[in-house]
Order: C-alpha cells, then structure tokens, then sequence
C-alpha cells in the first residue's frame, strides 16, 4: 500500500471542520484589517529563499525541499510565505505604485526537519504582510489582529517581544556580542561557533543548557537600541498594554528567518507541548530593498494552522439547511427539482433512495439538517411537499412552488 509521506498529514475529521472554521475566522477578522487575499506559487527559485530568509538559519542550511527541475533550474518548495510575497510585489512593480499594500495569504509550507508533535514537512499557515508603513503603530496592528484571530477561536496564548534593532544599532550590538562569545569560546556549542561567524544575534536562542547559562551574561540589545528603535518598542508596549494584550520582552527572542528588524514577536500556547510557537512574526524594513525592490517598510505574521487545531473551540453545530427524499420512485425527479431550487440559497443533502418516512427523518438527523422535505405519492398527485422543522418541531404540507 502506498502511503503519505513522513510529516506530511491528511486532513480529515474532526480537524477539517476546524481547520475550515480557522480559516473563515481568520480571513473574516483579516479584512477588518483592510487586508486582501494574495496567492503565490508553492515553488520558487532556490535563490529567493536563500536571499531573504538567509544561508546561515536553519531553514535554508538543513530544511529545504531542494531540487533540479527538468528545465535544469534550482527550485524549492517554499518553506515559508514571505519571501514569495516580497518577490511578487517586486515583481509585479508594486512597489513602484507606493501607497500602502496590505496582503493575506494561506496554504502548505514544507520544511525537512524531523517529524514529531507539532513540527510536521508539509504544514500550514496563515500569514499577512503589510507593505508601506513604517509606523509602529502597524506593528501594534498586526499583533492585535493575531490575538483577535487567537481570541476568537478560544485560544489562550502568551506573546513574547523583543526588539532587533536598526541599521544604526544593531551592528554595534553584534560587535559587541561577537566580543563577549570570544571571551567564551572554549565553553561555547559547536553550533554557536559557527553561529558567532555567520549570524551571531542567533546564539541567543540556543537550545543547549550550558550556552543558555552562559549567555545570561551576554549584552542585550535592549540596552543597546538607538533612540529610535527604543522610542519605538516604548510606543508598541504601551499600545498593547492600552489595548489589554499581556505580553513579556524576551529578549532572546531572535526568530529563525534573517530577515527582521526592529519588532519581532512571538505567540505561543502551553497546551500544546515542545513545539509552542502557534504564530510568529516581525517587521523587515530591508527585504524588499535586499530583494531588489525599491525601498518598502514591511511587517507581517504567520500562524501555524495544525498546531491551533486541538485547541480550537467550535462553536455548538447547529443544524443547518434542507434534508430532501423521495417516498417512491416517480417523486425523485421531481424532489431533484424541488431540491435545485433550494440550492441557490442554502445547504441541501438529497436521499436517491426511496424510503418511508421515518427512516427519511433519521437521515436528516445523521446529516444535521435542520428541514426534512419530503414527496410521496399523494404529494406528487398534488404538487405538494411534506416538510418538518427538526429543531423548532413543526409540519406541514406546501405546494413545492412556495417552498
Ligand atoms: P515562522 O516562525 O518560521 O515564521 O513560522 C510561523 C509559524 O508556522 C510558527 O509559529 C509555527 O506555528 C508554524 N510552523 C513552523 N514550522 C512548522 C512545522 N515544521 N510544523 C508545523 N508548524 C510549523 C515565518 O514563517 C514567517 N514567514 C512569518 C512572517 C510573516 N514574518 C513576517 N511576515
């Protein structure tokens, strides 16, 4: 028998209903935010990923489903939606128009990493990216625009914060930083060796305990932010708190995408085990720049849809809709018709098999109906139609043209 893929996952009940549920919430509160839907291919060049989310994390060093396509070119699946967002806007000279751009998009993800709870190869997000406004005001925006999504669904969360600095600041800070892990550098894990000359800020949230220990000494960038930047966190934090969002600074927080600056945020759950983070996100002033594009302040999100399934909270069902059977052969044609009509406007299942009454109002129950529409002989003579209310419990008999 052939089977999925290792971390890749079918999505069947109870999750489709949530993750159908997620997703209505989600773009419904996203167009509240003045966002609109944006689609983007699910292969791109190799480069684009290597260019903007960075050769040194994780990602693009040990994650990424690379390959040769037949036309010869380096292509890999996306491994996250930004990049490919940024690329379009360049591409399609959005950036040229200036104004603000504000975009949602959802869809699978694939990262090789190895599978477990939580950490899947192909998953999805739900992400946004605002382009063109470089207030921290929309930092604040796009943060509470996740807790609405979050809150809506059910979901209790914690947001951590922190601040990555600027062009002016933070690379003194990495010098700074550079010089502390030189001093450590005997006790200091193979990985963060090559960290400190690749990407250093990344040290900090390494998962070994004894690094972990080690930099609780190291210099932190919050005390090191230019007045802009520190102006700038003070505005966010002070918004949030207006708008009663807990959050905490963290200021290990360094994401695993190269591209921030300035805010990077994180959601995550304790209810859902090791793999916590239930949405991440951030600005990058620099990428369309970096990409190419003409200079474009940009801050978005993304949020992990499997990782959100098992804490939803649906609401109650409620039934919904029309049930339609025949009683006998001769009245299905005309339950077809009658059951067509009612399609234009809402949910209707139909019974192909002629049955008696009873097992008829059985089925509607199975499929959460709220009308059971019913034609049997006498009915068909008369153009007629039994119809019952499940859940108000009422009869009768119409004529079907006035259903
Ligand atoms: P990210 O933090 O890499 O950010 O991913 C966002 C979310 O995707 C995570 O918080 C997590 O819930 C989910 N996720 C990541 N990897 C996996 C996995 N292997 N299995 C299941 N879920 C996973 C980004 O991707 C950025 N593009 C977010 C962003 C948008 N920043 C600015 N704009």
């Amino acid at each position: 028998m052939i089977r999925s893929l290792r971390g890749m996952n079918d999505i069947l009940s109870p999750d489709n209903a949530r993750f159908e549920y997620f997703l209505e919430t989600a773009t419904t509160i996203a167009k509240r935010y003045g966002f609109e839907y944006f689609e983007a291919p699910l292969l791109e060049e190799t480069a684009l990923f290597k260019r903007s989310v960075g050769e040194s994390s994780d990602i693009v060093g040990k994650e990424m489903y690379q390959f040769t396509d037949k036309g010869g070119n380096d292509v890999c699946l996306r491994p996250e939606g930004t990049a490919g967002v940024v690329r379009a806007f360049i591409q399609n000279k959005l950036d040229r128009q200036g104004g603000i751009q504000r975009f949602f998009y959802h869809g699978p993800m694939f990262r090789y990493e190895r599978p477990q709870k939580g950490r899947l190869r192909e998953f999805h997000q739900f992400g946004v990216e605002s382009f063109g406004v470089a207030s921290v005001y929309e930092d604040a925006s796009v943060i509470m625009m996740v807790a609405d999504i979050l809150k809506a669904l059910g979901i209790t969360f914690k947001l951590k914060l922190n601040s990555l600095g600027c062009q002016e600041c933070m690379p003194p800070y990495r010098q700074k930083l550079v010089e502390f892990l030189e001093t450590s550098a005997e006790q200091i894990c193979e990985d963060c060796v090559r960290r400190k000359e690749t990407n250093p800020i990344r040290v900090l949230d390494c998962k070994n305990g004894k690094c972990q220990e080690l930099y609780v000494a190291a210099p932190k960038l919050m005390q090191n932010l230019c007045s802009c930047c520190d102006a700038d966190f003070s505005i966010l934090q002070k918004v949030l708190r207006d708008n009663g969002i807990d959050f905490e600074v963290d200021t290990h927080l360094v994401r695993g995408l190269d591209y921030y600056s300035k805010t990077a945020f994180e959601f995550v759950s304790d209810e859902i085990g090791a793999q916590s983070a239930i949405a991440g996100g951030g600005r990058y002033d620099r990428l369309v720049e970096f990409l190419e594009g003409k200079p474009t302040p940009a801050v978005g999100f993304a949020i992990g849809i499997e990782r959100l399934l098992e804490l939803i909270k649906m609401p109650e069902a409620r039934r919904e809709g029309y049930y339609f059977g025949a009683m006998d052969e001769e009245a299905l044609t005309a339950v077809m018709k009658a059951a067509q009509t009612k399609r234009a406007s809402e949910r209707v299942i139909i019974e192909y098999v002629p049955k008696g009454l009873k097992a008829h109002l059985k089925g509607a129950d199975r499929v959460n109906a709220r009308y059971c529409a019913v034609i049997g002989e006498n009915e068909l003579k008369e153009g007629r139609i039994w119809i019952k209310d499940l859940q108000e419990k009422h009869e009768e008999v119409v004529a079907i043209d006035a259903l």
